[in-house]
């Protein structure tokens, strides 16, 4: 795969840079930036050697949004003029993209000259401008892409004492990474509406809390020394958060995040950590619960342990807490980052590495 540090007369060129604005939008308005901010380095050093760019990106699942939140946002952030740098329209509008259409792809391509990706988030998907263009255009990583293959790639290598959190929700799809991380880890701690499948599979009520139920494989891996289950959990009863152990869940309950016993039995194992990777929040912050979250979060950040966190809602919690600094590495990515930890590539840094020109 080149880098991008590797162009070379780019001056008066038009470079396509596939980049992932698809952020947070309420109301209008852009609630995390973070994704934008992190492509600056790029745009910028592109900008600076004299090139013509072109930002790609995709904005919701189907592409019926419209850019303009994402533009505005852009400018006002990067401080560029309108007339410096130039966006495609949301490319998901174009049903050629997701189908990585030949025709599609390169009509694409013959609107540049150099191809960049600096989009690690998106590069899990086989999509046109993501995995297409390279086979046509002269390809480079971005630097962003190259920072996440070089941070998320520590987990892969890793230091020990080795700690894994994971929360968020979605059993099935998490299952192969908890397999792999219970052979590369020295302890999986699991939180999140993950945990209720782990809780259900003992054998205990969950109530009315989120399950994935198609957890086949889970009874070998709760044998398993390394995972570390909380011991109790908050609920919501009545309108009401309770703390309460697992054990003690009724059948009218949700679970919404993990108890305050459970906080702090997780310390001393960041404590002693030299490598510490999260993905996915402990608990259900929209709903209520998800204070442990930030009171672990806080955990870490303090610790010695190089820490490195990915998952979308995990990192804008980050960014509303003005944290981002205290960690080692924050990913841009949700789904990339899973995808990258379990297989060790993507099918965007492969489209990079095969690309001929
Ligand atoms: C993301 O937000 O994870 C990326 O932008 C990918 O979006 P997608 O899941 O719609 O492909």
């Amino acid at each position: 795969m080149k880098s991008i540090k590797q162009v070379k007369n780019i001056k008066g060129k038009v470079v396509l840079v596939r980049v992932d604005f698809n952020v947070p939008i309420k109301d209008g308005k852009i609630e995390d930036p973070f994704r934008i901010k992190k492509a600056l380095p790029t745009i910028d050093f592109l900008h600076k050697k004299g090139a013509k760019i072109i930002l790609i990106t995709h904005l919701g699942k189907d592409g019926s949004a419209s850019l303009e939140p994402v533009i505005k946002s852009f400018f006002k952030i990067s401080k560029y003029k309108k007339s410096e740098i130039s966006f495609f329209e949301n490319v998901r509008k174009f049903p050629g993209e997701e189908k990585n259409d030949p025709t599609f792809t390169r009509k694409l391509a013959s609107l540049g000259d150099v191809y960049v990706n600096d989009a690690f988030s998106v590069s899990h998907r086989a999509h046109a401008s993501v995995v297409g263009i390279p086979k046509y255009l002269p390809s480079y990583a971005g630097f962003q892409l190259e920072a996440e293959i070089k941070n998320l790639s520590k987990a892969l290598n890793p230091k020990h004492p080795f700690l894994f959190i994971l929360g968020g929700a979605k059993f099935s799809t998490k299952m192969p990474l908890i397999k792999k991380y219970l052979k590369l880890a020295d302890y999986c701690f699991i939180g999140g509406a993950l945990l209720n499948d782990f809780l259900k599979a003992k054998g205990y009520e969950v109530g009315k809390s989120l399950i994935d139920n198609s957890n086949y494989g889970i009874e070998k891996i709760l044998k398993n020394k390394k995972l570390i289950l909380p011991v109790d959990v908050v609920v919501k009863s009545s309108g009401k958060l309770i703390n309460k152990g697992v054990t003690e869940v009724l059948k009218d309950e949700i679970i919404l995040d993990i108890g305050s016993e459970s906080i702090k039995m997780i310390e001393p194992y960041i404590k002693k950590s030299k490598l510490i990777l999260w993905n996915g929040p402990l608990g259900k912050y929209e709903a209520g619960g998800g204070g442990a979250t930030k009171k672990v979060l806080k955990f870490v950040a303090k610790s010695k342990a190089e820490s490195i966190i990915g998952g979308g809602d995990t990192v804008e919690l980050i960014s509303e807490m003005k944290m981002e600094k205290d960690f080692s590495f924050v990913s841009t990515g949700g789904g990339a980052t899973l995808d990258f930890l379990a297989n060790g590539t993507l099918p965007g840094i492969k489209a990079l590495e095969n690309s001929k020109k």
